[in-house]
């Protein structure tokens, strides 16, 4: 397993740096397997990613046999201002048409926030894997990610408890992190079984978070703990790169 980092010029080509290695990984999986399972990152960055893909890659990506999935969710209801879901309909499903038996939502909605785990957990482990064993696999083929101030990934932050061996979706209690809220989120186990993770990371506040899991003393952030199958990938502005 690889890490790079692909550092751009400013957010909209660092975006489409991004949307052009998504495009790649989707046409091989699709000409492989039929399907493409992409899981979104949530909170701001990836507005401006949702954006250009519809701008600029709904003829160039496959989006009639990508499966999409997060990889957290608020533990609010899909139409909540603070909803994952309700961001990437808005800006990405819904303007590429996507049909919604390929769009695989956390029910955020569900009370507790653990029966909200458990159900995306079934989920996960019900959805097809292509390509190896289903001990080796999980079913996602491509997760996006982002990283907060204080280096957390999805709703994976500092100190949380290491979820039971073998759960691929677990629930979180009110984040350190604004919003906060209880949250859901995949874990780091599940990532470690796909073949690809991308991060993305734009503009100035963002350059300390990166100093900062660039050092020895950072290794033990979530951000850092992030293993994928054949690669880490970093796409960066130069502000967040510095
Ligand atoms: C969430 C996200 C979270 C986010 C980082 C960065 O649900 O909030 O999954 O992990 O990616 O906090 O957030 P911004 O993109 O808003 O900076």
């Amino acid at each position: 397993m690889i890490a790079t980092r692909v550092v751009s010029p400013d957010e909209v080509s660092t975006c489409r740096a991004l949307a052009s290695q998504l495009r790649a990984s989707a046409s091989r999986a699709v000409e492989a397997q039929g399907r493409f399972a992409l899981a979104l990152s949530g909170g701001h960055t990836p507005e401006t990613l949702f954006r250009l893909l519809v701008r600029e890659f709904r003829e160039t990506i496959p989006w009639s046999h990508v499966e999409v999935y997060w990889a957290d969710e608020r533990a609010v209801p899909p139409t909540d201002p603070l909803s994952n879901y309700g961001l990437a309909e808005r800006l990405l499903l819904a303007p590429l048409k996507i049909a919604p038996t390929r769009i695989h939502r956390i029910r955020g909605e569900l009370a507790p926030p653990a029966s909200a785990a458990d159900a995306y957990d079934a989920e996960l482990k019900r959805a097809p894997v292509d390509g190896a064993p289903r001990e080796e696999r999980g079913p996602l083929d491509l997760v996006l990610l982002g990283v907060g101030a204080d280096g957390h990934t999805a709703s994976v932050f500092p100190g949380s408890p290491a979820p039971p061996p073998g759960r691929w979706a677990v629930a979180t209690p009110a984040a350190p992190q604004a919003p906060h809220v209880p949250r859901i989120t995949l874990t780091l186990e599940l990532l470690a079984r796909t073949p690809e993770v991308a991060f993305l990371a734009c503009g100035e506040e963002k350059r300390a978070i990166l100093e900062r899991l660039g050092r020895p003393e950072g290794s033990d952030l979530p951000a850092a703990r992030v293993r994928a199958q054949r690669a880490v990938t970093w796409f960066l502005d130069a502000a967040a790169s510095g």
